[in-house]
């Protein structure tokens, strides 16, 4: 290529999105992405078809104040000091926080972003995007073959040791975790807020809090401490991830400071109005089932000798004996048309991630993932 380009940026890895295809079947069961794989409400389909006959011109301003009203009042988030920001999925709301918070060469020469080995892939893209350094903190883990629930803890005491370092600019946690699924207590995250000083950003992505009540306490931290941000998205159980809607709660001047360096209308007409009915329309429903699915799940394939940790997002993480054994499953579930996630790029080789589907997807699958593992098993004795 003529032109210059930094040495970082050719190092960058695209982001790699999960499956929705298979090369022998037209319509796959998609367990790969973390989606609600149920429809949006109906009220919510009406608003998005509302709004379609008024796409001949920009998003309304109007649009975006009344879906932080929405929000504030659905997640009972009185206005004080603080601020909420709507995005183009939690994506663009990542690549802005880095924005503001890791590219003042001049104070930091050096700034880095802490995060969790195991933890949501944009962060280290966005870190690295704005050329600043990715610091990982190895999860605490016992092998699989210790311990039929695999038990994979995020490593608080390395997190605040390395939140605390002159050059840290950003932690990031996610709560629950992706793709390990564990859950910190409000308690352990108000220790880590209150052990980091307080002029470094600390990001509270929780992106499944519909599937963990504790999760969303976060938004008190943000009432507390002016350097916390916690970000939602629309894209899990509110099953709009097609449209791109996140929203990021801070304090007033930092959602300010993003707001500058967002795009014009980076959240089209539809995802606004979608948004706001989909307040309206809470997915109560779809989260009672896939919370017991999801237990049952783990319990089940407990049963077949994977190893799951417990969950409290609308997936599992499952590992297996070995890397032999996980990429036959996956390949064995390809073939027979269900998509799940390998946990390779995680460094997770042995592992694969399966989101909780429908009622009927989740019993429609379950003979072809007991026959998927059982032949794993077989193909790759671990003794
Ligand atoms: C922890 C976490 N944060 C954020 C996201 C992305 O959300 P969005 O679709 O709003 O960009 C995901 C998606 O998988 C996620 O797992």
């Amino acid at each position: 290529m003529p032109i210059l380009t930094p040495n970082w940026l050719r190092q960058l890895p695209a982001y790699a999105s999960g499956a929705h295809q298979t090369e022998n079947h037209e319509n796959p069961i998609v367990l790969s992405a973390n989606e609600n794989n149920d429809e949006a409400s109906p009220q919510v389909i009406h608003a998005i078809a509302r709004a379609a006959t008024k796409t001949h011109q920009y998003p309304e301003t109007g649009a975006a104040q009344k879906l932080v009203a929405s929000l504030r009042a659905t997640h009972n988030l009185p206005q004080a000091h603080d601020g909420i920001l709507i995005g183009n999925g939690s994506d663009e709301l990542i690549e802005l926080l880095c924005r503001v918070a890791l590219t003042d060469r001049t104070q930091c020469p050096n700034p880095q972003a802490v995060m969790h080995d195991l933890g949501f892939v944009m962060y280290a893209i966005s870190t690295t995007a704005c050329a600043a350094e990715i610091v990982r903190i190895p999860a605490i883990a016992q092998p699989a073959s210790q311990t039929p629930h695999l038990a994979i803890h995020t490593n608080v005491d390395g997190i605040i040791a390395a939140g605390c370092h002159n050059d840290a600019k950003i932690v990031f946690i996610a709560n629950p975790n992706n793709p390990t699924g564990e859950l910190l207590p409000y308690a352990t995250l108000k220790h880590i807020v209150t052990s980091i000083p307080a002029d470094r950003l600390i990001v509270i992505d929780v992106a499944y809090a519909e599937y963990a009540e504790e999760a969303a306490r976060a938004h008190k931290l943000v009432y507390d401490h002016d350097n916390v941000l916690v970000l939602r998205t629309f894209s899990k159980a509110y099953a709009l991830a097609g449209l791109r809607i996140g929203w990021a709660h801070a304090h007033h001047t930092l959602i300010e400071m993003m707001g500058r360096l967002r795009l014009p209308f980076s959240v089209n007409r539809l995802a606004l109005e979608a948004g706001i009915a989909a307040c309206q329309n809470p997915p109560l429903a779809h989260v009672r089932i896939t919370q017991q699915l999801r237990d049952e799940w783990a319990h089940i394939l407990r049963g077949w000798g994977a190893a799951v940790p417990d969950s409290h997002g609308n997936f599992l993480m499952v590992a297996m004996a070995s890397a032999g054994q996980a990429q036959a499953v996956i390949t064995l579930l390809n073939e027979a048309g269900v998509i799940v996630r390998p946990l390779a790029p995680y460094n997770l080789p042995y592992a694969f991630r399966m989101t909780i589907g429908t009622p009927d997807q989740m019993a429609t699958v379950k003979p072809l993932i007991k026959h998927a593992v059982t032949e794993a098993q077989r193909l790759h004795p671990s003794h």
